[in-house]
């Protein structure tokens, strides 16, 4: 074991804090591992990034993950941003060097592409076009990743239309922005559909889409996993379709953290998976 002689340390900062599941996450890969160390939840806020940022290399962190809301305003702070990390917008994963250097990445684009990949081992992003419904955060993640695995074509279709827009001019030709009130029509012919809106979310009121043009085979993915299974992935299911929820996009943004932080690459086992899953 290379780090016999030291406590592992890393963390996920953010405010609030307490509900996240990465602890449960990582925790569980460190005791797999029987590595001797702490993945800790740190509330900081956006006036302490900086310092907390600063602080980590002193205190022996290997590293932290950063969630709502720091993942934007971190990438100035930071000494070196990755290029997927700099075309999404945001860092989700800071590696702390040995001379102290911040490296940051975003591993939500991953975690998503291999949540896909998990729940359909047949899936290629060039099968067809793919429909994404919102234009947020997690948008930017998960058409960074289409774009990466080759989709030939993203329909994307937001409430408020210029953020769509906005995407299409960042992320190139292959990013076509469409109206809301289209997005049912844009389902004709499409291999996958995802929604980035918190539609759905428990206490919100479900996404509203009509199924009907999509393709039987097409893909049906959810970023929400609170509740597991949304209305639209009941819906999906019910219909014969192939639905991905949200929870394996966490779940594997986590893996390249860990080993960036601690060297081996963890795996999703179904153990993990029952576990977060029994905390949701
Ligand atoms: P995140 O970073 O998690 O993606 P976000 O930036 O707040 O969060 O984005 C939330 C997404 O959900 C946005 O696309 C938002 O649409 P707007 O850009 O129009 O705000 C979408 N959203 C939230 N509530 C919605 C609603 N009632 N109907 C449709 N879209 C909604």
């Amino acid at each position: 074991m290379p780090h016999a002689e030291k406590y592992l340390l890393a963390g996920v900062m953010g405010f609030p804090i307490m509900h996240s599941r990465s602890p449960a996450i990582h925790n569980y890969w460190l005791a797999e591992y029987g590595m001797l160390g702490h993945y800790a939840p740190l509330a900081v806020k956006p006036d302490g990034l900086e310092k907390a940022l600063r602080a980590l290399h002193p205190l022996g962190f290997a590293g932290v993950n950063l969630t709502i809301p720091l993942k934007e305003l971190a990438l100035p702070m930071l000494d070196e941003v990755d290029p997927v990390a700099q075309a999404i917008g945001a860092v989700n994963c800071v590696v702390v060097g040995d001379d102290g250097r911040l490296r940051g990445f975003n591993y939500d684009a991953f975690g998503y592409v291999e949540s896909l990949r998990e729940a359909a081992p047949d899936w290629r992003a060039n099968q067809g076009p793919a429909v994404v419904l919102g234009a947020g955060g997690a948008a930017r993640a998960i058409l960074a990743g289409l774009l990466a695995e080759g989709a030939p074509e993203i329909r994307l279709a937001n409430r408020t239309p210029e953020r769509a827009q906005q995407l299409a001019t960042e992320f190139g030709a292959r990013v076509r922005a469409i109206a809301w009130d289209e997005r049912e029509e844009a389902l004709a012919g499409a291999a996958l559909l995802v929604n980035t809106t918190s539609m759905g979310m428990t206490g919100q009121p479900p996404l509203e889409i009509a199924l009907d043009d999509l393709p039987a085979g097409a893909l049906v993915s959810d970023i929400v996993y609170a509740p597991l299974e949304t209305d639209l992935l009941a819906r999906a299911k019910r219909r014969g379709g192939r639905a991905v929820d949200g929870l394996g996009m966490l779940l594997h943004q986590a893996r390249p953290a860990f080993r960036d932080w601690f060297g081996p690459m963890p795996k999703v086992t179904p153990e993990l998976r029952r576990k977060i899953e029994a905390s949701l």
